[in-house]
């Protein structure tokens, strides 16, 4: 053969590894129709009523749940081959085992379930983000018909159960001068639920919590209202122009949940955060937890799931603000970077044994 010919020869190809990644894609497929089963079983009320692990019938089930018996048996269909459910040919019933129940349901210590609403929500997009390949720019908040119901059940469950016991001790003085009474500011605070909790929890304090989302301060504000709570307000604000526009001196805790990487211009946010400190302040934040190179995160437990969170969601919603893109898997070097250019001078990282998704960091002048 020719130089030039070998130069064109195709390279050859491996059936062996051709059989590995075929065999895997079918599995993905099947995989990925599982997560949509749940996310209609967990919207629908189907996981919470077979919670209890009663074998019931389609009928029964669709009786219970005041649902369509028919979309109702085909769900159960679906779910018997994927084995979300074991079904009895005989008596014609299904049941939810109840080691599934812990991890799908209400009834365990985190209901899994939850996140399997992600990839439809990203699929309502997928139109408007393939023209973004065509032609670059982002999509709007405004096309993510539930992106706030269901980031604040996530957040529902990585925050909220751990915030006095594990997040808040990660600042050892924060439990007691939070007792006495501070001014606290949540910066991307979506539907407030951690500001809420933070208030109940703590009467002499008092809470600020800003957003972009109209839908989701509305939200919070009503909600805050509803459960009486006089020490905490919620206010509509675009935080890209915070390095200016941010108080000096005003608050002795700012906190972050998993809202820098999808900030329009997320340096100016810090550079605020870092003007409005007060001496002796302390900034916490909840960020994805990656590398800041691809080649780093190959093993990340949940690393093609972020990064494809960051194509539909979170890096094209700042591009759609003008912004920089930065992206979910933004990553520990390049946070450390940010952190360090908005003027903090002790920064500190952690990870918390409940939450393999996150880093922890806290941050002082
Ligand atoms: C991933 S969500 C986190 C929400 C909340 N902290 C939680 O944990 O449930 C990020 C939040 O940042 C807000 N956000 C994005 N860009 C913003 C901007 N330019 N100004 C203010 N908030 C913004 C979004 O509206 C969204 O609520």
């Amino acid at each position: 053969m020719t130089a030039q010919a070998q130069a064109q020869a195709p390279a050859a190809i491996d059936a062996t590894r051709v059989a590995g990644f075929e065999s895997r894609f079918v599995a993905a497929l099947n995989e990925a129709a599982m997560l949509q089963l749940v996310s209609l079983a967990h919207r629908s009320g189907l996981l919470a009523h077979l919670a209890d692990g009663e074998p019931v019938t389609s009928s029964e089930l669709a009786a219970k749940t005041k649902l369509n018996e028919r979309y109702v048996r085909e769900w159960l269909g679906g779910a018997t081959v994927a084995a979300l459910v074991e079904h009895d040919p005989q008596t014609l019933t299904y049941r939810l085992p109840p080691e599934h129940a812990a991890l799908l349901t209400d009834s365990g210590e985190a209901n899994l379930a939850v996140y399997a609403q992600y990839l439809p929500l990203m699929g309502q997009v997928e139109d408007d983000v393939l023209e973004c390949f065509h032609h670059g720019g982002g999509v709007p908040y405004t096309r993510y018909a539930r992106f706030h119901e269901v980031m604040a059940e996530d957040s529902g469950q990585t925050v909220l159960p751990v915030l006095f016991d594990a997040i808040l001790p990660l600042a050892p003085e924060l439990p007691a001068r939070l007792e006495r009474g501070i001014d606290v500011l949540d910066l991307g605070c979506g539907r407030g639920l951690a500001l809420m909790k933070l208030a109940e929890r703590f009467p002499a304090s008092r809470f600020t919590g800003y957003d972009l989302s109209r839908e989701a301060i509305g939200w919070a504000t009503e909600r805050a209202a509803r459960r009486g709570l006089s020490n905490l307000r919620f206010e509509e604000r675009d935080l890209s122009d915070f390095d200016l526009t941010a108080p000096a001196q005003r608050y002795d805790l700012v906190t972050t949940f998993d809202a820098i990487h999808d900030q329009a211009h997320p340096l100016n946010l810090l550079k605020g955060v870092r003007r409005t400190l007060r001496q002796g302040g302390v900034y916490l934040a909840q960020d994805i937890h990656s590398s800041s190179h691809h080649h780093g995160d190959r093993d990340h437990p949940m690393g093609t799931l972020l990064y494809t969170l960051s194509i539909m969601h979170c890096m094209s919603v700042s591009l759609a603000q003008g912004g920089e893109g930065l992206g979910t898997m933004w990553g520990r070097e390049k946070a450390r970077e940010y952190f360090g250019k908005a003027g903090f001078g002790s920064i500190e990282v952690h990870q918390l044994p409940h939450d393999i998704q996150n880093d922890y960091w806290v941050l002082r002048p």
